[in-house]
């Protein structure tokens, strides 16, 4: 079922937080200075940020270490069970530091919180932490933090999920002034059956495309480079709301914006439309660069994972896209361990990651997550198998990328400057149009340019350039 708008919060509720921040900057007794402790995806990259702008209006200032905030607050992620120990585990460990300085807050929220029980297990388990909240509700911190403060009172609300909304015109603070994240669209509906997003992150809600083109001109105004678009699905994006534009009408609209480069993720491969592609190929701004999660390579498995398509199609549709698109880099998201998979299966994988040619791609041993249907299958596959499998496709990968990035030797490419070179002093690391990392010899000068460069050499993960200067 359609909606007639997007599912906006009231205006408000809004108002009513930013008074909540007015009155916290007042307190004569409250936290001086914040820390932010991200795990997950970009969404929570971005929520981050909001909280973070959040807290600065409510007059903290960023710390210097975690140790010395007065008020640490981890957005945690929760998509395997190893982001969701690291979080646990950083948590835990500032029970021991807030021993020494009790006035310290420590606060959790994000995809974690989301899941079901866990507001009642922290009261129980974590006595330490000051507030909790989900994701639905992230706009309402400042309310949330003031009642803590001015109460003395631990502070735990989780919504559910009916009461989920889309927060506009909140505060951000963008650590780099020349990037930045837009939000197009929250929740997913696609329901892959190893995937806990959805149920923390709730239904597909698509904001307004007239909101997103404003936010956009605004940070074109501000100098913004590079804007990088966030869905777990942007292909499905404005299916939720009659008369929305589709993701490539908005997408378009974007690249007369004028700002230099557009990116987005996730796509989803079975939404990807032609029409999308066509924008790709046509448009002035959007990067050749696609993240395209194909999971695995074997039907059985793609079929119990509730991916709907096969490996044909995801293969018809990468060969459309560098038709149109010849220079796109491709890159991908695999999970190997599967329930179920056998070494067959597992070899398509292999034989697809070959067939394709990723530039890069993230790859990931399934962990089996509570409420999924993939947690409840039999057949799940020992560590020792997964872990062996796991080593192969890392090892074919990095192959794969050695040859890729073989093409780039020799050729001329915009790089968009982001910061000192983590090796070395001399250099600077940007990004080039496929957003694949270049360091060169430059100094912080560079950093938010777009600079000509040629590619001499190619890394593991990296290439190499020098700067051309043009007279
Ligand atoms: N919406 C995005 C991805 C969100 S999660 C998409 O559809 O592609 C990012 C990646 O984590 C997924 O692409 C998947 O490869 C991986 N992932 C999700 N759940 C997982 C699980 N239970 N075990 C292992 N990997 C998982
Ligand atoms: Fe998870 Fe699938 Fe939704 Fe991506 S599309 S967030 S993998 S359920
Ligand atoms: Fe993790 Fe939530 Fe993102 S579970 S991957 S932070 S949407």
């Amino acid at each position: 079922m359609k909606r007639t708008e997007p599912l906006e919060l009231p205006a408000l509720e809004i108002e009513r937080q930013r008074e909540a921040m007015r009155a916290f900057a007042e307190l004569p007794e409250r936290p001086q200075t914040y820390c932010v402790v991200t795990y997950g995806c970009q969404m929570n990259a971005h929520d981050s940020e909001t909280l973070a702008g959040m807290l600065r209006e409510m007059g903290l200032s960023e710390a210097q270490s975690r140790e010395d905030a007065d008020f640490v607050i981890f957005n945690t992620c929760c998509v395997r069970d190893n982001a969701q120990r690291r979080a646990l585990g950083n948590v835990v460990w500032l029970k021991e530091l807030k021993k020494r300085r009790p006035q310290m807050m420590v606060a959790v929220c994000g995809c974690m919180m989301q899941q079901s029980g866990m507001g009642e297990q922290v009261l129980r388990q974590y006595p330490f932490v000051d507030l909790a909240f989900g994701t639905h509700n992230l706009y309402r911190f400042p309310q949330l933090l003031l009642t803590a403060v001015q109460s003395r009172r631990r502070v735990v609300e989780i919504l559910g999920e009916e009461e989920a909304g889309i927060p506009e015109d909140l505060p951000v603070y963008r650590a780099c002034p020349h990037r930045a994240y837009i939000t197009i669209m929250y929740g997913c509906n696609n329901f892959c059956s190893y995937c806990i997003v959805p149920y923390v992150r709730g239904r597909e809600r698509s904001r307004a495309s007239a909101r997103i083109l404003e936010e956009a001109k605004r940070l074109r105004d501000e100098g913004v480079k590079e804007i990088m678009l966030l869905g777990q699905n942007v292909n499905s994006y404005g299916l939720d709301v009659e008369g929305e534009r589709s993701f490539a009408q908005l997408l378009a609209a974007l690249d007369g914006v004028g700002i230099d480069r557009i990116r987005f993720m996730t796509s989803h491969p079975k939404d990807l439309s032609d029409e999308l592609i066509d924008v790709m190929a046509t448009a002035k701004h959007v990067c050749p660069a696609l993240h395209l999660p194909v999971q695995h390579g074997s039907d059985r498995i793609l079929r119990s994972m509730n991916r709907r398509y096969t490996r044909e199609d995801y293969l018809r549709r990468v060969e459309a896209l560098r038709a149109k698109v010849p220079d796109i880099s491709l890159t991908t998201d695999l999970i190997v361990g599967y329930p179920g998979e056998t070494e067959e299966d597992f070899e398509e994988t292999c034989s697809l990651v070959r067939q394709v040619g990723y530039d890069s791609a993230f790859t990931f041993v399934y962990s089996p997550r509570v409420g999924t249907r993939a947690a409840a299958m039999p057949d799940q596959i020992p560590e020792e198998v997964s872990s062996r499998r796991i080593q192969k496709l890392i090892a074919l990968q990095k192959e794969i990328t050695r040859e890729r990035f073989a093409r780039y030797i020799g050729r001329e490419q915009l790089v968009l400057v982001d910061e000192p070179s983590r090796r070395d002093e001399n250099q600077v690391a940007g990004k080039n149009p496929q957003n694949i990392t270049v360091n060169f010899g430059g100094d912080c000068s560079l950093i938010g340019q777009i600079v000509p460069v040629r590619v001499t050499s190619a890394g593991e993960s990296t290439l190499r350039g020098e700067r051309l200067l043009r007279k």
